[in-house]
């Protein structure tokens, strides 16, 4: 083992196993709260998933008040809207059921129960000072990672621009994965948010930010998604297929978490600011560019990459091995049907520099192996259009 210092933080309590959200009013009750608000979206609300969750709340006579508001890439006034019914009903504790940006936006409105907004006040690292108002996840989808993880991203939209705020105060306190509330996805959501779980197992192996513990995480998930995602999107009622995919998830969530992540989602986030690309789709359609950009410095890691998804790389140099890792990044996403150039999401050159300075200011890409300049950026984006 490399001699070397590192922190591993992941406080948040985690339930798994199917039927496990039944359980749920025990968790809010062992959080000390009463009143709680569930922060979802009108699709997790529609498909009868709120009522699993509110069912068993109510049944214990909790008070339920839900904001099913929260939109993809969840914006500074979703989050204040959340958060004014949160003060209204006199709640204690935000429940995030949805995808990320559900957790996201309860995790925000409970940065905001107990600090001054605006919440772009606290983007960056560690700029949160008072301990908010307890969170508990329930993710519907697997990729995310955000049950487990010290960040949540909200879109200023006055500047486009993805704030990400991770701090150490910023985690939930209870993550309820329950895999029978993803089996009705619809496979192209499956596939993209697959692809962001991916991309946090990949990145957050490369990253300069990793350690032994995060290395171990990242292989595990990276492993578990070569296996499995392409099973789960084809048949998304496929509840062991979503086990292991909710399971792989929250692994690379706490990988990333601590290890950190790179220029891949650096892009993604400027991708999503100025274009609204979805998120996982944003991180697929750069992951296998940054592998590649990051080949001459991480070869070795990029081998064992390619190793864990399956690939025979015996005999192999540490080159041709690593390759193999970009190559299978690449044939996962088109096998499963995510869109592998910009243009065909709608991106447009002309925001080409814009997307740079963005990426580049985000601070995310200083953990990439190999630190991209605005320029390369530029060119990583242009190649991939
Ligand atoms: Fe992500």
């Amino acid at each position: 083992m490399t001699l070397s210092n590192w922190l591993f933080y992941a406080p948040t309590k985690i339930v798994f196993g199917p039927g496990s959200v039944a359980s749920i009013a025990d968790e809010v009750k062992a959080l000390g709260a009463s009143k709680l608000l569930i922060a979802t979206d009108k699709g997790v609300a529609g498909a009868g998933v709120l009522k699993r969750v509110v069912q068993p709340l109510e049944a214990a006579g909790l008070a339920v008040t839900v904001y099913d508001g929260v939109e993809p890439n969840p914006s500074v006034t979703t989050v204040e809207k959340c958060y004014a019914l949160f003060v209204q009903n006199g709640c204690e504790l935000a429940i995030g059921l949805g995808g990320g940006s559900s957790m996201d936006t309860a995790k925000a409105t409970c940065i905001l129960a107990t600090n001054p907004g605006p919440i772009t006040l606290y983007g960056g690292a560690n700029k949160v000072p008072n301990t908010p108002a307890p969170s508990i996840a329930i993710p519907t989808t697997a990729g995310t990672g955000a049950e487990v993880t010290q960040t949540c991203v909200v879109t200023d939209s006055t500047r486009n621009y993805k704030v990400s705020v991770r701090s150490t105060l910023n985690v939930c306190k209870t993550a309820v994965l329950d895999p029978l509330l993803l089996t009705s996805l619809p496979s192209a959501v499956v596939a993209s948010t697959g692809m962001d779980a991916l991309s946090h197992a990949v990145e957050s192996y490369l990253s300069s930010g990793s350690s032994v513990l995060t290395e171990a995480l990242s292989l595990e998930a990276t492993r578990v998604i070569a296996k499995r995602l392409r099973a789960f999107v084809a048949n998304p009622s496929d509840e062991s297929a979503a086990a292991d995919m909710l399971y792989a998830s929250m692994t690379a969530g706490l990988a990333f978490s601590n290890g950190r992540l790179t220029a891949v989602h650096a892009i993604a986030h400027a991708l999503g600011g100025h274009f609204h690309v979805a998120h996982g789709v944003a991180c697929s359609l750069m992951l296998a560019p940054v592998m590649e950009f990051c080949l001459p410095v991480a070869a070795e890691k990029l081998a064992k990459v390619a190793e864990v998804m399956g690939e025979d790389v015996t005999g192999l140099p540490k080159d041709q091995a690593a390759r193999k890792a970009v190559d299978a990044v690449a044939k996962l996403a088109k096998d499963i049907g995510v869109p592998t150039r910009l243009t065909q999401v709608g991106v447009t050159a002309d925001k080409i520099d814009v997307l740079a300075a963005d990426s580049d200011s985000s601070g995310i890409q200083n953990t990439t192996p190999r630190i991209p300049s605005i320029e390369e950026i530029k060119t990583l984006i242009q190649t991939t259009m």
